[in-house]
Formats: C-alpha cells, structure tokens, sequence
C-alpha cells in the first residue's frame, strides 16, 4: 500500500496556488506517493470522501490556471484568526473530527497552503496531533517568515498593467487618477506595482501621507509641464490625522477598501482638476500566473512533498537567499514583513521622483 498524503488550499485564493498542487502530486507520485487534495480549505477534512486524488492525470493542464482546482474559503469551522493579529483556538471538536477523517483514509502527512491564518490552523493542528507541512501563500508578501510568496508577482504585474492603461487615458483628459490596490497592513503591491508603473504617488500603510503632501507632489510635475497623475494606493494607506477606511468590520477579518475614492475625492476638491478611481480588488488575485509565480509555486509543491518524505511535520516551505528552505510554522505565524520606510525600495522610489505623500 503506498504512502498516502494530503493537500489543501485555504484562505484567499492567489495565482500560482495550481502549480503548487501539480508540484505536489508530481513530486508525489515519483516518491510513490498517494496524494489527496481536500476540497474547500479545512472544510473538506470534516465530512468524509470530500477529496479528489491528485496525479499526473488530474494535474495535468492546470500550472497556467489562476485560483485553485481543490476550492478555498476563509471562513468556516477553522478559522483561527480574527481581526488583526488576534487569534481564535478552533474547538477540539473540529480538530478531532478532521483527525478522524485523516485516519480513515490512512492519510499521513497534510500539506496545508495559505496563509498566516491558515498557518495558525495549522499550527495547532500539528499540535494536536496531526503531521502538518505548511506552503506559505499570500499576494500581499507580507509574511515575515519567507522573502517571497507566489501570488505577488502576478498581483504586482496586474497593477502595472493597470497603471499602463491609465497613464494612457490620465494624459489624454489631463486627469488625475487613482488606483486603489490590495494590501491591508503592508505596502508591498503597492510599492512595487506603483514604481513599475511609473506611479507618481505612492500611498502605504507604512508611512501615513498628508493631503498637502500629496497636491505638492501633482502640482510641482505640473509646474515642470506634466498635465497629469497618477496616484496608487494601498487599501490599508491612512492619513496622518485619521483612520484606514473599511468596507466591513467583523468578528472575522476585517475589509478594507474605499480610501482610493476619498483620495480621489480630496484631490478634486484641493486641485479643481477632473479626478477618478479605480479599484482593481479581485482583478489582483485572479487569472494565469506569471512564470515567477508557476515556477515559484512548483518550488514549493516539491519542497513540502520532500519535507514530508524526510518527516519534517510542523515545518513551512520558505524562500531565503534564493534557496527554498524550511523554517517551523511556530516562528512563522503572526509575524509580518511590513515595508520598511526608511529601506532601499521606498528610498529608491523617492530617488525617481515618487512621492509617499509623507
Ligand atoms: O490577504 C490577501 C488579500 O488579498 C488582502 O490584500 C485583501 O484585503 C483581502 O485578501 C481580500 O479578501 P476577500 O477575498 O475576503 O475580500
């Protein structure tokens, strides 16, 4: 009878989640495993017969596929973060029910990818028992654990991409435009979306702007013959007196979203000048991979399947010094990476000329 291990996806979707579920049966199955994929995050570890079996067959064709053929959610029985920072211990229960479940189908090692909430669940999973192998997956890079997570370079081309579309449409009208990107706590996507789009202000939550700050920086390019702007904000970015701007705020994580539109609006209203908004939301987690994120992605299937093989349990693939290692889920959970305002990247924008509004 053949090794049989377990994989699921949980938490928001990202692209490169479909390379990392190819690695992993590949990796699998030349090691002579069986491999499981849970449907739906934890939840498919509560009723049984809620897999399909990844393999060559079932794998085949899904590396360029953005989202995750096994289902997410990040909600549910499992959830053991709640707000920020905050965590939640899931009910023994839940924890039992999903071991039992494992034990039925003779599953002995789980692959769990998501992120930091994800790693808290399985954190406490392994501590109750269960052989954990945690795959770190977020856009927003933010993990303090890895130097890089798949999913953020294809956000990253998505808002250059976008930026692109708008410079074209921002000159032609002599219009100031706002693009409003994900990332609740740390600046990443905006950052480095900003700068290879040729933003010319930058919002971060890591560096509170001012509304004077940010008319200097339009109307000194338009002292120098620049009739437009373009300014990319993170939905976390805050003014210095005031408070980020949620959509919705819930025992659960809260969202964040809407300062693109009152910036957008303060601009107008400052400047006199026609201002618009665009959000991108979704559009930053959604479609094909970059070959970054497909090769990034496969890295990490292979690693997690390898550090099952040499019983590694309790350990999560990360990214250092271009080698992809492991690290324990115990030093990786509630630890974020934030952009650091005084670091090469934020220093080098502001060497182009971007302003941070600071
Ligand atoms: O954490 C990843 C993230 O993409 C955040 O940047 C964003 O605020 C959030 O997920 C959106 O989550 P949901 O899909 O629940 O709206």
């Amino acid at each position: 009878m053949k090794t049989r291990i377990g994989v699921l996806t949980s938490g928001g979707d990202c692209p490169g989640l479909n390379a990392v579920l190819r690695g992993v049966a590949l990796a699998g199955e030349k090691l002579n495993f069986d491999v499981l994929g849970f449907l739906d995050g934890f939840e498919g570890l509560l009723p049984p017969g809620r897999f399909v079996m990844l393999d060559r067959r079932s794998t085949s064709g899904i590396m360029p596929r953005g989202g995750t053929i096994l289902g997410t959610t990040n909600r549910g029985h499992f959830v053991a973060k709640i707000g920020t920072g905050n965590r939640a211990i899931v009910p023994v229960e839940v924890i039992a029910r999903a071991r039992a479940t494992l034990n039925a189908e003779g599953v002995e090692a789980l692959i769990i990818v998501g992120g930091d909430g994800s790693m808290t669940t399985a954190l406490q999973m392994q501590e109750a028992g269960i052989n954990c192998i945690g795959v770190p997956k977020t856009i927003d890079n933010d993990l303090e654990a890895t130097a890089m997570t798949f999913g953020f370079d294809s956000a990253v081309a998505t808002v250059a991409d976008a930026c692109d579309r708008l410079h074209t449409t921002a000159t032609s009208h002599k219009r100031i435009m706002v693009v409003e990107v994900m990332g609740r706590h740390a600046g990443w996507i905006a950052l480095h979306g900003g700068l290879a789009g040729g933003a010319h202000v930058i919002l971060i939550p890591e560096l509170k702007f001012q509304y004077e700050k940010i008319i200097d920086a339009i109307q000194a390019r338009e002292a120098k013959g620049s009739v437009y702007s373009l300014v990319v904000a993170a939905e976390g970015a805050c003014p210095a007196e005031g408070q980020p701007v949620m959509r919705q705020r819930s025992d659960a994580e809260n969202r964040f979203g809407g300062i693109g539109d009152v910036v957008a609006a303060e601009i107008a209203a400052r400047t006199g000048k026609e201002t618009r908004c665009t959000v991108l939301g979704h559009l930053q987690r959604g479609g094909p991979p970059t070959t970054l994120d497909r090769i990034l992605g496969t890295r990490f299937g292979v690693k997690a399947v390898q550090l099952a093989n040499e019983g590694h349990f309790g350990a999560m693939v990360s990214y250092q010094n271009y080698q992809v290692r492991h690290v324990p889920i115990a030093d990786a959970v509630n630890r974020l990476r934030l952009v650091p305002p005084h670091g090469e990247m934020v220093q080098t924008a502001r060497d182009v000329d971007i302003s941070f509004g600071d």
